[in-house]
């Protein structure tokens, strides 16, 4: 029976910062944001919004699109990184405002919790609920689970450039219409890291961006390994003298914390996967250079930043690798319809390979190519860290869902900020729940945040802003 993705439908905050001011207020070159980074757009809560309200907000999207009541929906998981109590779990204040709308105790019937590890506990949601359906532990029900993150770092850091705000909820049946998960395939990895956390009580995390960067590559090569291993041993893919399995994989969606991360994802797994193979001569003639080699191949990741001269060669031998006709007739066909929606909206942690893969599906079809058929590779990765590859095929269905989406509509009207503005509202300075910049309506806002000691002390208030 197949199992996997029917619908997604996404909730983005209409407040932004661009990138040209951006650059200015910090001194550094546009083009190093647009280029170098990938970020055109950088999307940001309002005062009176937060994880629980955005990943609200996209559930109640999906149901009223799909025309789902809440006795159609079995589970209900959110998975975010951005936390609002150490023991409520937020699809708790999920499940009470859509109440406000479906009537209460309408989802009492729907269990779930919160998850968390990084940006990849949405992918190990998905999975845990597709399982769900497969062992027909559902009662003929779906499942939703949603991913809601704020991606907020320091202002003047080196992170601050890849923020980011959004909320997707995902539609996970059996039959589904965008896309089956292959199945006995899925593979994880999982290290004890400090690449990027947040302690308890911060607001902002605490980041090594260049060995984050790296760990990231390696992290999801490795699961990939593993995915390899899977998928020949089922007989899901094999393969023929020459081949590589990234020659059976259609689309690459991948873990975007910023656009040009998952340009630098796909270099590193095509270098991985061609280097053995016939292929590889022809690249290293068109590039004109061998790849280089760590002085310790099997050092630690601190040895390998700590290799200077490697670390040089090998950003010059990557760049001009993905210069070469090789590289860009993957990157073009497989993985750039993907990468769209990172550049006007940021990280969005949770959500961010769950928009590159709606967003290879809506780019993807206005091209005009046919989908049907076609085999997702999916890389998903959360610091800390764990990597999951999986992959799942475009459903003959998909089409009926794929032809309706439009990413501008979606997100509606949006409203740039000055970065005077901005930073106001990133130092918290615009307090008040009531001081919002827009006034929305037509959707789930936060009015009231309890004390710590007063009556209702904690408590998180909603209403649905009409
Ligand atoms: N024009 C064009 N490009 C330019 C340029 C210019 N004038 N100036 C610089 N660039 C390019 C650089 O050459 C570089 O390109 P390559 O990647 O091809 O080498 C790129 O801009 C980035 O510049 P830097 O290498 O100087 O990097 P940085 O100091 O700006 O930091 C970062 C980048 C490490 C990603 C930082 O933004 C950061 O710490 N971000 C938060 C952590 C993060 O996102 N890590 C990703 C992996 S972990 C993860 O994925 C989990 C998660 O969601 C956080």
């Amino acid at each position: 029976m197949p199992v996997g993705i029917d619908d997604l439908a996404i909730y983005i905050p209409k407040l932004y910062v661009d990138y040209k001011d951006f650059a200015k207020a910090r001194g550094i070159d546009p083009q190093k944001l647009e280029y170098g980074i990938g970020i055109r757009k950088m999307a940001l809560v309002d005062t009176n919004q937060d994880p629980a309200c955005m990943a609200a907000n996209a559930c109640l999207k999906l149901m009223e699109r799909n025309h789902l009541h809440p006795k159609d929906i079995g589970r209900m998981y959110v998975a975010t990184e951005s936390g609002l109590d150490e023991s409520k779990a937020m699809n708790s204040f999920v499940v009470g405002m859509l109440e406000q709308v479906y009537g209460e105790d309408a989802f009492e019937h729907a269990g779930g919790i919160e998850c968390k590890f990084a940006c990849v506990s949405g992918s190990y949601a998905i999975y845990d609920n597709a399982n769900w359906i497969r062992a027909d532990e559902n009662n003929g029900k779906a499942a939703i689970v949603i991913v809601s993150d704020i991606a907020k770092y320091d202002i003047g850091s080196a992170g601050e450039y890849t923020q980011g705000a959004g909320a997707i909820a995902i539609l996970v049946k059996d039959n589904p219409r965008l896309l089956s998960f292959d199945q006995k395939v899925t593979s994880t990895i999982i290290k004890n890291e400090y690449d990027f956390y947040r302690p308890i009580g911060k607001e902002t995390p605490l980041v090594n961006g260049n060995y984050s960067n790296l760990l990231y590559l390696i992290q999801v090569r490795k699961a990939f390994d593993g995915y390899k291993e899977k998928a020949i041993k089922t007989g899901l893919i094999s393969l023929k003298d020459g081949e590589s399995i990234t020659d059976h994989i259609d689309y690459f969606s991948v873990h975007l914390p910023y656009r040009k991360m998952g340009e630098k994802a796909l270099a590193y797994l095509l270098r991985h996967e061609w280097r053995s193979l016939p292929r590889w001569r022809q690249v290293i003639r068109e590039l004109g250079m061998e790849e280089p080699l760590p002085k310790d191949p099997r050092g630690t990741i601190e040895s390998i930043l700590a290799d200077v001269e490697f670390m040089k060669t090998d950003d010059k031998f990557r760049r001009a690798f993905m210069q070469t006709s090789f590289y860009n007739e993957v990157y073009e066909k497989k993985m750039a319809s993907s990468l769209e929606a990172s550049a006007i909206i940021g990280n969005l942690y949770t959500a961010s390979m769950y928009m590159g893969f709606r967003s290879l599906l809506e780019f993807e079809y206005k091209k005009g190519v046919e989908l049907e058929g076609k085999r997702v590779g999916f890389g998903s990765y959360g610091s800390g860290s764990s990597a999951m590859v999986f992959s799942g095929r475009i459903q003959p269905g998909y089409k009926e869902v794929v032809k309706k989406m439009n990413l501008e509509d979606e997100i509606g009207t949006r409203t740039k900020l000055s970065m005077e503005e901005y930073e106001k509202l990133h130092e918290g300075r615009t307090l008040a729940l009531n001081e919002s910049i827009l006034h929305n309506s037509r959707e789930f806002v936060l009015t009231k945040v309890g004390g710590i000691t007063a009556d209702k002390a904690g408590f998180r208030e909603y209403v649905y802003a009409n």
